[in-house]
């Protein structure tokens, strides 16, 4: 099929590629020209594990990217894949959605039925918007020359391409059944054993059982709700244990064994069970905050999702008096921060936790010593109002350091020279906010280590 996805972000890059990957014919288009260049020399425009080998190997065969909507006009389907960021109330900016809508209703070939698709995370009712201003500006008849439908992302940054190659479910919705049909027949690749796994072999991916996904079909707006529904429901579960980490520190219980003992309870699951100084990034802060205002405006708050919101927030605040009670006045103590991405593998700095901790350390007056292994261009970019020292490996944030804070749990930390690290401190305290490194370990070379919720 002939494919177009406008957007080279991650729902773009991502999916276009893996369209391509599979037999299908590919654009993204961007209004970013750089970006443009990037996909065409075969280079990845984000950085996400795998993406580049990818492209290299599509771009100019069945992957190609270019700053014009042209490519609008010969698609059978084409996917939005535009940000929506979060507005000042906490609901979805729809700005970059409707730019999208207005170009692609201005090429659409009238002699075709071309299927339009909102991958991007958007709000209730906003295919039924779409649908409207598409046919307003085109003149064009929904369900006779073109057709709205949702098809949600559910893929992790860092682990994008294992999660579009071997997603859980894949999640259509539409009114026209003509719609769903040639989705279906897009995707159909993607529910064949074989295929995947040559896509498996060609990731590099030997361990993963492969099982086709479950296709899920249903009616637009219930498909728009299950992407925030799902978003929501996981930042739920993880303040849910980050809360319980706390409660396990009061009554002298471990949290890692208190998941563990949860996960296999085939009902509870054992994934997002990770305690954290919270949830954040690009998804979940901004998703939460549009389902809880959409609920509020429709008079059905969701009160769960409003208190996973707050717990976040005490979350963060938690780890900072943390820092405090055990070092006290933070004036002139320096803190080295390890980590500044909201997870490892990614170059994200969108709503890290790392701001929000670094700007209150700051303004009760310490130096900040940080170091990330992909964020740190990014982070200074996002947060240049703060004084932060980044360090460029993560053994100097020791450097004369009071306390040092491990808020990302990039693997590389693991094997960092600690014990040049603990003489390099002044004083040897270490708060690993994700339980990530070994406490003996740690407490054999001097450090006072101190986990989340890993009782006496
Ligand atoms: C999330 C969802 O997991 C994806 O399914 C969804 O497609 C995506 O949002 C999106 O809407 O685009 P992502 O934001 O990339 O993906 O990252 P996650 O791996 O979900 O992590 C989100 C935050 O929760 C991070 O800060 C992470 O460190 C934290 N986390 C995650 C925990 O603190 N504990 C856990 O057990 C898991």
């Amino acid at each position: 099929m002939k494919i177009t996805c406008i957007g080279a972000g991650y729902i773009g890059s991502v999916t276009g590629t893996s369209l391509s990957v599979m037999g299908h014919h590919c654009t993204i288009i961007d209004i970013d020209a750089a970006k443009v260049d990037a996909i065409n020399a075969g280079t990845s425009p984000i950085y996400e594990p795998g993406l580049q080998d990818l492209i290299q190997l599509q771009a100019g065969t069945f992957l190609f990217a270019s700053t014009s909507y042209q490519s609008v006009y010969d698609a059978d389907v084409v996917f939005i894949g535009v940000g929506t960021p979060s507005l000042e109330d906490g609901s979805a900016d729809l700005s970059y959605i409707r730019a999208a809508a207005a170009n692609i209703a201005k090429h659409l070939n009238p002699d075709r039925f071309t299927v339009i698709v909102n991958k991007s995370t958007v709000p209730v009712g906003t295919g039924e918007e779409v649908t409207s201003m598409i046919e307003h500006i085109s003149g064009l008849r929904p369900g006779e020359h073109f057709a709205v439908a949702s098809n949600p992302e559910f893929l992790r940054e860092g682990h994008a391409l294992e999660d579009v190659f071997f997603p859980d479910r894949i999640v259509v919705g539409a009114s026209a059944g003509r719609a769903k049909e040639r989705l279906k027949e897009l995707y159909a690749p993607f529910m064949r054993r074989d295929l995947l796994v040559k896509a498996a072999q060609l990731l590099g991916i030997q361990e993963r059982e492969i099982v086709p996904p479950v296709y899920f079909e249903t009616d637009l707006r219930s498909a728009e709700m299950i992407k925030y529904a799902s978003n929501a429901f996981l930042a739920v579960k993880i303040s849910y244990i980050n809360e319980v980490a706390r409660f396990c520190e009061a009554v002298g219980a471990n949290v890692m064994d208190v998941a563990q003992g949860m996960g296999l309870d085939s009902r509870i699951g054992n994934q997002f069970l990770q305690v954290s100084s919270g949830w954040s990034g690009s998804c979940f802060p901004k998703d939460t905050a549009e389902l809880l205002n959409a609920s509020q405006k429709h008079g059905q708050e969701l009160s769960i999702v409003k208190a996973a919101i707050e717990s976040n927030y005490q979350m963060h605040l938690y780890i900072a008096n943390k820092v405090h009670d055990r070092i006290g006045s933070l004036q002139n103590r320096t803190i080295g921060i390890l980590g500044l991405t909201f997870k490892p593998n990614t170059d994200d700095t969108r709503h890290t936790q790392a701001a929000v901790l670094i700007r209150k350390f700051s303004e009760c007056g310490a130096v900040i010593r940080a170091h990330d292994p992909k964020g740190m261009t990014g982070f200074h970019q996002r947060n240049n109002d703060l004084p932060v020292i980044y360090c460029s490996t993560g053994e100097q944030v020791a450097e004369g350091a009071d306390v040092l804070v491990l808020v990302t749990h990039w693997p590389e930390y693991k094997v960092l020279d600690w014990k040049w690290m603990h003489e390099a401190m002044r004083s040897p305290y270490i708060l690993d906010t994700r339980n990530f490194l070994n406490p003996e370990e740690m407490r054999g070379l001097g450090f006072m280590y101190e986990g989340l919720g890993l009782g006496t």
